[in-house]
Order: structure tokens, then sequence, then C-alpha cells
């Protein structure tokens, strides 16, 4: 099944990815996380990113795009995937098609802007795999240290309470109109994303499967 999280940044895309990744056994693609680790390695895509993501902007389609057609044609992406943070323009989600790629289902995680901003400066994640954590709402059992891997957790840069609202703003202007784009497909499915994890988990996966 290939799938496609959809919603504003914080929204729980990442956290919950993680959850139906285990139960379908199915990778997680965050082009977030693929970003993130091409600014760390210094590659070309990561520093033609760096700028966009630290002001909270969309980094140009074409060098997400090449890195996301990378990562799908791997062999643990064969028999499904959920994308996480992608597409994120109409343009992206064209050149998915254009690709060939079939998706199955959309999931928009509905959350406000109130409550995202709220939520965003207890986030903490994984230096090494990129892991989401919340000191309050989901901590690691050992404080500063990945449950998933054991490196540390940090604070991301862009999420420093002016960029949190930057990337809301990009977010409403860029990325919200795909909920039209896959509806008018028939793809898209929303489930309320305010409640606790465990509770957004069980809306997520009744979607999935209903
Ligand atoms: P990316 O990493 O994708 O950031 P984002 O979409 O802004 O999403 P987040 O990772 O911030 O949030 P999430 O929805 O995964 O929430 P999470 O589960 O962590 O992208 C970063 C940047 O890269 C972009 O700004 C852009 O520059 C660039 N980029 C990436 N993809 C791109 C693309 N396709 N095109 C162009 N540019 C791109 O949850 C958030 C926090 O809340 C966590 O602490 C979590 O523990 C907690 N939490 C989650 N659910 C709940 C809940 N139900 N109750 C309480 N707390 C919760």
């Amino acid at each position: 099944m290939n799938m496609i999280f959809l919603g504003a940044p914080g929204a729980g895309k990442g956290t919950q990815a993680e959850v139906v990744c285990k139960e379908l056994n199915i990778p997680a693609v965050s082009t977030g996380n693929m970003l993130r680790e091409a600014v760390k390695n210094g590659t070309d895509a990561g520093l033609a990113a760096k700028k966009f993501m630290d002001a909270g902007e969309l980094v140009p389609d074409e060098v997400v795009i090449g890195i996301l057609k990378d990562r799908i044609a791997q062999d643990d992406a064969k028999n499904g995937f959920i994308l996480d943070g992608f597409p994120r323009t109409v343009a992206q989600a064209e050149a998915l098609e254009s690709m060939g790629v079939k998706i199955d289902k959309v999931v928009e995680i509905d959350v406000s802007d109130e409550a995202i901003t709220a939520r965003m400066s207890g986030r903490r994640v994984c230096e090494g795999c990129g892991n989401s954590y919340h000191i309050e709402y989901k901590p690691t059992k050992v404080e500063g240290v990945c449950d998933a891997c054991g490196a540390k957790v940090v604070q991301r840069i862009d999420d420093k309470p002016e960029t949190v609202q930057a990337r809301l703003k990009t977010y409403h202007e860029k990325t919200a109109p795909l909920k039209d784009y896959y509806q008018s497909r028939g793809k898209l499915v929303t489930v309320q994303g305010q409640n606790d994890i465990a509770e957004t988990s069980k809306l997520v996966l009744a979607a999935i499967k209903g």
C-alpha cells in the first residue's frame, strides 16, 4: 500500500508514520529527515536546501523530487511506503504521478495552528535516526537519548516559535491545496489529530483499513 501523510508542520505525521510502519511493515519516507541528513553530510542537495529549511520555507521542487525518486526506487519500498512530508506542492504531486507512482490513500492529520504552536516547543528529534519525541507527550526512556538508536536527541533549529509561524504560513499557501487535489481523485481521508498520540493512532489505522 502506498500512502501519503499530509498535514501541517507538527501535526504528527512522523509520529503516526512510525506507528503505521511497524503495523504494516513498510518504510516511512520522510523528505524532511532525508534533507536534514543531506545538510549534515554536506551533499549538493543539502547545500541547496539548508537556507530554505532554516527559514521555514520549502526547498525547491527539483531538489526534493530528485531525492524522493531515488529513495522510493530502493528495494524496501517495493511493497509499499508512507510518504511523510511529500508532496508539499501541486507540482510535487504531479511529479509523483508522472513517475507512475500509484497512491492508494492520502491521510490528512488535522490539527489547529494553535495546538501546533503549543506542541512544537516540546519536540525533540534524534540526531542519528531522526525519530521524533516530545518532552511531555512522548518522552525518551533516558533523558536526551534516542530509544531507537542511542544517539543524542536535540531541538530542531526550525522549531523556534518565529520559524514555526513561517512554516505554518507556507503550509497554508503551498501545501493545503493538495487536500482538494487528492479529494478530487477520491484518495483523501481526514482524521482529527488533536487527541493524544495513542488515540490519534487508532483513528489513523482505522482510516487506512477502512
Ligand atoms: P519536515 O521535517 O517534513 O517538517 P514538517 O512537515 O514541518 O513536519 P514536522 O516533522 O515538523 O512535523 P510532523 O507532522 O512529522 O510532527 P511530529 O510527528 O514530529 O520538513 C522540514 C523542512 O524540510 C521543511 O520546512 C522544508 O524546508 C523542507 N522540506 C521537507 N519536505 C519537503 C518537500 N516535500 N518540499 C519542499 N521542502 C521540504 O510531531 C510534532 C511533535 O508533537 C513531536 O514532539 C511529537 O512527539 C508531538 N506529537 C505528535 N502527535 C501528538 C499528539 N497527538 N499529541 C501531543 N503531541 C504530539
